[in-house]
């Protein structure tokens, strides 16, 4: 394997019991991309998610993260060894502050230097402003900031972000775009993300990976993104 593929899933299965959901996955992410997962509701895009993370457990296949496999890895080694993880709902820690949840992050990304709480607060100047208050008091656009703030304090080389736009108003979905992409340029992180919400895609992805009934069916090269291209795939 090249050594700048981060993320390499070749046919992978998965199913909820007896129900198959993901039925022979491949997906092939360089070090440094920003590619998105897209396809309708039900299709099997969290499953997805909940698999690279270890969440659930593959039936078929493997899933190789910088070379290595993981396939049978726990999901909290999964994030000491780099994978940050953003589930679709956010699920920051409602009763916890602003603060205290960057820090659980910090713990689970396996500790690392604590100058990272400024760099987050520098991307995220709202959360330093509400460091002391409770997070589920947040609107959904701060909490959505928290959970990304929460994953990156670890320094992931890879973020997996589930629909970073659902229930986020649009201006704050613009900063969140931007931020990801800065955090692209300044670090390098290299970003998995599922997403619905057209304009969301178009700003955001090189490239696309389209998901129907637990299966990849297409994708869209770099340099072909676009409206029509998406909406196709969208049945926009
Ligand atoms: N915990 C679960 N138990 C059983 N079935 C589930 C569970 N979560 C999702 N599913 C089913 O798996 C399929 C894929 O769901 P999901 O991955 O959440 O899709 P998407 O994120 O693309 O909307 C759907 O048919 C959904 O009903
Ligand atoms: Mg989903």
């Amino acid at each position: 394997m090249p050594p700048d593929i981060l993320l390499d899933v070749v046919g992978l299965h998965a199913s909820y019991g007896a129900t198959p959901v993901l039925q022979d996955v491949d997906l092939r992410i360089g070090r440094g991309e920003i590619v998105a997962l897209i396809g309708r509701n039900g299709v099997g895009k969290t499953t997805m998610m909940r698999c690279l993370i270890g969440l659930l457990r593959a039936t078929r296949g493997s899933i190789r993260y910088r070379g290595a496999d993981i396939t049978r890895m726990a999901a909290d080694d999964r994030a000491r060894q780099g994978i940050g993880y953003i589930p679709q709902g956010r699920d920051v820690f409602p009763r916890m502050t602003v603060e205290e949840n960057l820090l659980v992050g910090q713990s689970a990304g396996g500790g690392g230097p604590g100058g990272r709480r400024d760099l987050i607060y520098g991307y995220f100047p709202i959360l330093k402003e509400r460091r002391r208050q409770m997070a589920g008091t947040l609107s959904g656009g701060q909490q959505q900031q928290l959970a990304i703030g929460r994953a990156l304090i670890g320094g992931p080389d890879l973020i997996l972000l589930d629909e970073p736009s659902e229930g986020v108003q649009p201006n704050i979905v613009q900063l969140i775009v931007r931020v990801l992409r800065s955090i692209r340029h300044d670090i390098g992180t290299t970003i998995l993300f599922v997403e619905q919400n057209l304009d969301t895609i178009l700003t955001l992805a090189e490239r696309c990976y389209v998901m129907e009934k637990g299966q990849v069916v297409a994708q869209i090269p770099m340099g072909e993104v676009s409206q029509e291209s998406v909406r196709q795939h969208l049945l926009l």
